[in-house]
Order: C-alpha cells, then sequence, then structure tokens
C-alpha cells in the first residue's frame, strides 16, 4: 500500500513537472521599444532591419557612442509596460492624426534635431535601459515630475539622469487609450519644461517590460517551415510575381481565390487558373497587382504604403479589392484588419467578404469573394523571390501563441486525465474482483 501511495506520488509529481517544463518551454522573445530623441546631436545607428531585435549588447554599445564622453542631461520616461503595438493600436495609423493618444510624443521627435527607433529591443525578465544609463552617466536617478521640474536647478556642468515614472493601463478605471493619452500629457508637460530651462537634453521613451508578449518566429525558422512545407507537399504552386525590370515587386500567394456571382452559384476557384498581370504597377507609395484570367474575371489588389511616425515604420495597407466580370465590377474596400509593417508580408487564413469580413463590400453585396490561405507583399521585396515575415491577421493570436495554447490545454487535459487514472487507482484497488469474469474476445473465423 505504501509502495502504491509512493508510486502514486512520483507519477503526479513527474506530470505536474512535465506540464511546466512545457509551459516554460515556448521560446519567446518579448521586446520593448525604445524612442530616444535630442536637442543635441545623436550618434547615427544603422537602421534595424525588418525583424530585427536589438540586443543589449548592441544597445550598451549605442549608449556608450551617445554619452561616452561630456556630461548629458538624460530624461527616462519609463513606462511599466509598452509594446510596440501600444503604437500602432492608439496611435491611428488610418484614423487621422487628431486620434493619436501620442500627440506630443509625435510633435516632440518631429521637432527634434535628432532622434533614433529602436521598435524591438530584446527584454529577458528585466529593463535594463535604466542600471545602463546609470553606469554610463555616472550618476543616480532622480525621480521627477513637471512640478518638481520647474523648481530644479539644472547643472549642466555634471550629468543629470532625471527619472519619469508612468503608468500603464491595469484595466481599471480608465481605458488604455485615456493612460496613454494621460501619459502623453505628462511628457508634453515636462518637455515644454525643459524648454523653458534651455538646457539641452536627451529624452528616452521606453517600457519597464513588454504589455503583450508576441513572439516573431526568426527569419531563419520561417524560411526551415517554408522548406518543410515545400518538402513535404511537393507540388506548392509557386506566387504569383509581378516583375518590374526583372525583379519582382508584388508577391501573391493563396491556396484558394474562391469567387462567387450570386448567393446561389458555385465557388470558381480562380487560384487553379494562369492569370497575365497586364495592368499591374508599383512604385515606392503605390501597387497594383491585376489578374487577367482567360475565363473573363479580372482581380485587382489595390496597396498603398506610407510612413507613421511614432511606430517609425512606413505601414502598408491594402486598400481595395475589385472583381470584374462580364463588364461589370464590384469594388471591395480594405477593412483596417489588413495591414503590416511595409517591410514584412500580410498573411491571412481566409480574406472573405461576408463572414468577419476583411473586404467590405462597397456596390455588391451578390458577388462574393472567399481566398483561402492568403499572403501578399507590395513593398519591400528587396529582389528576393521570397516573402518577408509575415504579419498575420490574426493580430494578438499568431499562429504561435494559438499553438501554445492549444498544447497546453493539451496537456492540462492529459495532466487532469492522469491525476483521475491514479484516483481511480484507489477504487480498483480495494474493489477488483478477481474472480468475476475475464473479458472475452469474440473470434472471427
Ligand atoms: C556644478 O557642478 C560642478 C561640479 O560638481 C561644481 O563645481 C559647480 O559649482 C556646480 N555649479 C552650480 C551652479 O551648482
Ligand atoms: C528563398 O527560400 C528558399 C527555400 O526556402 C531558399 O532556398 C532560398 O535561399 C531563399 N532565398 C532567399 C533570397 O532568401
Ligand atoms: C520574376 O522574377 C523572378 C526572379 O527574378 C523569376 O523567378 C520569375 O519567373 C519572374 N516572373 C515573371 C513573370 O517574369
Ligand atoms: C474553393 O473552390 C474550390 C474549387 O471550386 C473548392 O474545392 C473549395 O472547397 C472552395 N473553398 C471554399 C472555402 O469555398
Ligand atoms: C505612384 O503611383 C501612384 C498611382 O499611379 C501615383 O499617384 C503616385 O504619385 C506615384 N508615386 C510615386 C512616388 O511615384
Ligand atoms: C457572362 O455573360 C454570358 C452571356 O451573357 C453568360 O452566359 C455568362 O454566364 C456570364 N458569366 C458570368 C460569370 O456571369
Ligand atoms: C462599383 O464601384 C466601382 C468604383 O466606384 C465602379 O467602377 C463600378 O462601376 C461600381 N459597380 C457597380 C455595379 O455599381
Ligand atoms: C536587383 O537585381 C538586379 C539584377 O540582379 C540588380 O541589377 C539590381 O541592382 C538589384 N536591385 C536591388 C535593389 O538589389
Amino acid at each position: 500500500m505504501a509502495e502504491l501511495r509512493r508510486r502514486r506520488r512520483s507519477l503526479v509529481m513527474a506530470f505536474i513537472a512535465l506540464f511546466v517544463a512545457f509551459l516554460a518551454s515556448g521560446s519567446a522573445t518579448p521586446q520593448v521599444p525604445l524612442l530616444l530623441w535630442s536637442s543635441e546631436s545623436l550618434p547615427p545607428l544603422a537602421s534595424p532591419s525588418a525583424g530585427h531585435i536589438t540586443s543589449k549588447d548592441q544597445l550598451t554599445s549605442y549608449l556608450d557612442a551617445a554619452f561616452g564622453s561630456g556630461s548629458h542631461t538624460v530624461l527616462l520616461f519609463l513606462q511599466d509596460k509598452l509594446s510596440k503595438d501600444d503604437f500602432t493600436v492608439f496611435g491611428g495609423v488610418f484614423g487621422n492624426k487628431e486620434d493619436s493618444a501620442f500627440k506630443h510624443l509625435e510633435a516632440a521627435l518631429q521637432s527634434s534635431s535628432s532622434s533614433v527607433t529602436l521598435p524591438a529591443l530584446e527584454w529577458s525578465g528585466s529593463s535594463a535601459i535604466l542600471p545602463l544609463l546609470q553606469e554610463k552617466l555616472g550618476v543616480s536617478p532622480v525621480l521627477v515630475d513637471a512640478d518638481t521640474l520647474s523648481h530644479l536647478s539644472i547643472n549642466t556642468s555634471v550629468s543629470n539622469l532625471l527619472l519619469i515614472n508612468l503608468p500603464y493601463c491595469t484595466g481599471l478605471h480608465k481605458s488604455c487609450r485615456e493612460v496613454l493619452h494621460d501619459n502623453d500629457e505628462i511628457i508634453g508637460n515636462v518637455l515644454s519644461t525643459m524648454k523653458a530651462t534651455d538646457v539641452p537634453y536627451t529624452a528616452i521613451y521606453t517600457g519597464l517590460r513588454p504589455s503583450q508578449v508576441i513572439t516573431e518566429p526568426s527569419m531563419t525558422s520561417q524560411a526551415a517551415g517554408r522548406a518543410l512545407l515545400q518538402a513535404v507537399v511537393p507540388d506548392v504552386k509557386p506566387p504569383i510575381m509581378y516583375n518590374v525590370s526583372g525583379s519582382p515587386c508584388i508577391m501573391m500567394w493563396a491556396q484558394n481565390l474562391n469567387v462567387s456571382l450570386s448567393a446561389t452559384s458555385e465557388w470558381v476557384d480562380l487560384g487553379a487558373q494562369t492569370p497575365t498581370l497586364t495592368g499591374s504597377m508599383c512604385n515606392s507609395t503605390n501597387a497594383v497587382l491585376v489578374l487577367n484570367f482567360g475565363s473573363g474575371f479580372t482581380l485587382r489588389f489595390a496597396m498603398s504604403q506610407r510612413f507613421f511616425s511614432v511606430s517609425a515604420r512606413n505601414w502598408f495597407t491594402l486598400d481595395f479589392v475589385e472583381l470584374q466580370a462580364n463588364g461589370t465590377t464590384a469594388f471591395y474596400r480594405g477593412n483596417r484588419g489588413i495591414y503590416a509593417p511595409a517591410e514584412y508580408s500580410f498573411h491571412c487564413q481566409s480574406v472573405n467578404s461576408f463572414r468577419d469580413a476583411l473586404l467590405v463590400p462597397q456596390n455588391s453585396s451578390q458577388w462574393r469573394l472567399n481566398f483561402i490561405d492568403f499572403q501578399i507583399q507590395g513593398f519591400g521585396l528587396n529582389n528576393g523571390t521570397n516573402f518577408s515575415y509575415a504579419s498575420d491577421c490574426a493580430g494578438f493570436f499568431t499562429a504561435g501563441i494559438w499553438m501554445g495554447l492549444v498544447t497546453s490545454l493539451l496537456m492540462l487535459l492529459i495532466f487532469v486525465y492522469g491525476l483521475q487514472m491514479i484516483m481511480n487507482l484507489n477504487t480498483m484497488d480495494r474493489f477488483d474482483d478477481p474472480k468475476g469474469p475475464s473479458i472475452s474476445v469474440p473470434q472471427s473465423e
């Protein structure tokens, strides 16, 4: 009996260990963005390439270059949490600039003589920025707000590190937009106080930790995944490429390009045909992919990109899709979901015009579109013939997160099942009757 109990306990421990190990194994690389701007000039930073994560060492050497000699006054706006997505969600990528929760920040970035943006700074459990600044400047931080700052006399012959703590939304009392907007007001006040004192300064806005942990698979694992896919499914059709002077400038791939001209008619898969691309165009701001199918159908995808200062990135949007058949045209506006950083591609498992519609019909609700496993890129292909890292329409729940969630759930299920089984050992032990009828297995001739 004692033996059984010991075995049972070790089994339970094994299950728990397995479960915890599994949860911990997700190879997330959390990141926080960091914006740095100055009334003086900052040393240049090699512009980080797509999906590039700035390591702590790179940050250290940059701070060395920036604050290596002389005395500096540094304002550190340290928000409790911050992620790139905060800029895109609350910065008003699509809406007019009036919508933005970061108006003062944007203005400061625009009016400063130099600024540097690190969209993704590696974050490994704790923020490195405050200790690094303390080390580089050789001073302790002074906690200030706009009020105390106006009464502070800053000695410019020594370095100063002024710390302004900013909250992040907790879900209580205020919405995230309000909290970020209030923080932006504080930033505005502090900066105008600084301006009044005429002290040259460098300001940094970053987060103590990420507000969302989103795993971005590295480029290498992405390529490996595609290679693997190609090995398993031998005849993956090649993407449609529109070339300008020999190098691709638009790429599109879809499992199916299904269209239907009425609620009752069959789906037609245009993806099964090879189109001509006459009428396509691309330049640095606009890209139009025109697919002329022999069967009289024409699909037109129009994309554009523009710069959005706070996230310091160009974003591309799929503005509209047009379906032309039999001389009639239906027009679909790309909903807000169809966007990605300009150097990324956009991917979505289903882009359609009728369910959670990413494409909103403008003048024909009869004609329906349903694109399966759709991926498009109109900018930043840089001569390559591969898609860049895909920004998925699933938003926060990226494939990686779904996989994590589903497998965690599965593990939990196994765990519960295991526990259940172990509990049952007890009753089996007591009530099992060796003299009962044995299981009979019918034999077939
Ligand atoms: C500023 O700091 C330097 C070095 O500590 C000191 O010599 C100087 O007197 C200070 N100036 C003022 C105005 O406090
Ligand atoms: C594109 O992907 C293929 C297959 O994964 C790979 O062999 C090739 O090197 C990639 N090309 C570039 C330019 O990355
Ligand atoms: C476009 O360019 C790529 C790579 O240079 C090439 O593989 C592809 O066949 C070209 N496509 C067309 C339609 O010319
Ligand atoms: C798309 O069309 C193809 C061919 O008609 C069909 O096999 C497929 O099931 C369709 N997919 C959807 C999601 O309608
Ligand atoms: C790109 O093409 C669009 C549409 O033809 C045009 O409006 C725009 O001015 C062009 N942009 C550049 C930078 O050439
Ligand atoms: C286009 O018009 C022709 C003749 O008017 C008709 O037979 C055909 O079904 C139409 N095609 C579509 C896709 O509506
Ligand atoms: C739908 O709108 C587009 C663009 O505004 C127009 O070219 C097309 O003729 C319209 N189609 C119909 C059926 O009204
Ligand atoms: C693209 O490739 C062509 C031919 O290989 C080359 O002439 C051109 O400079 C390349 N462009 C870029 C942006 O790399």
